[in-house]
């Protein structure tokens, strides 16, 4: 049976509330990331870096998973082959819409990291510099999210499902940032149909063989539906 390969961005997660980072007000229009998103910005200034990412867990938490997601959950469901998530987004929103298996190369946003022994915890509320780490006791603690200059999650793992991808599928990512943006080349070197779910035809998804055009809820839905019956 076909392998499906899917990768979601911000988009997906914009209809449940959430902010994306490059459309018109977006996240990086209102922080700077260099500030918050990366491991000079969080040595410079911890405390805004905590800011950050505990306004960001809260809306996470408050938010919920929308028809996109449910969409995703059912074709891992009831396809007959595999299908692979990977998602940018450090929210938990796929798993809430009931997806078992969700690779996040960047990080989870619900999860603590402790930078001297590694642990890693369940984060439900606000973190803060002076956080200790559940496992050694020390400060060294950060959220488990990948920051603008750190390797993202899963690599070889990510890698060896795109090889043998028969469908790669982008939705809702502005294919800017890398190595995300990269999936699609590798995918359609190793044979895979690629198809591109975005709200607009954006410059960084011109690799596609073929796009959707409309907000996810709907498009994705419809998607599914049409994949389901291929069966
Ligand atoms: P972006 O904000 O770069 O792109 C969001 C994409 O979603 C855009 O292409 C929009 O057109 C599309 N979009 C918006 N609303 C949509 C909707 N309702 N339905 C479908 N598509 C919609 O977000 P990402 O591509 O996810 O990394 O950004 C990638 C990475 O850059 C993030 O994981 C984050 C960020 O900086 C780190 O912080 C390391």
């Amino acid at each position: 049976m076909r392998k499906i390969v899917l990768l979601t961005g911000a988009g997906i997660s914009a209809e449940s509330g959430l902010g994306t980072f490059r459309d018109v007000g977006g996240i990086w229009s209102q922080y700077d990331l260099e500030d918050v998103a990366t491991p000079r910005g969080f040595v410079r200034n911890p405390t805004l870096v905590h800011d950050f990412y505990n306004a960001r867990r809260a809306n996470a938490m408050a938010a919920s998973p929308n028809a996109a997601h449910a969409a995703l959950a059912r074709l891992e469901a009831e396809w007959p082959g595999d299908v692979v998530l990977i998602t940018q987004n450090i929210d938990d929103l796929h798993e809430r819409a009931g997806q078992r298996t969700v690779i996040h190369m960047h990080g989870e946003l619900m999860q603590g990291l402790c930078v001297l022994c590694g642990a890693r915890w369940p984060v439900a509320g606000e973190m803060s510099a002076a956080g200790r780490c559940p496992a050694c006791d020390c400060v060294a603690t950060r959220p488990d999210v990948v920051w603008f200059g750190e390797m993202p999650y899963h690599m070889e793992e990510i890698d060896r499902h795109l090889r043998d991808a028969e469908l790669f599928a982008a939705i809702g990512t502005s294919g800017q940032v890398y190595p995300a943006a990269g999936f699609v080349m590798l995918a359609a070197a190793a044979g895979a149909r690629t198809i591109n779910i975005n709200l607009e035809g954006a410059d960084g998804n011109d690799a596609f063989e073929e796009s959707l055009i409309g907000p996810a809820t709907r498009i994705v839905p419809a998607w599914v539906d049409h994949l389901l019956a291929t069966v």
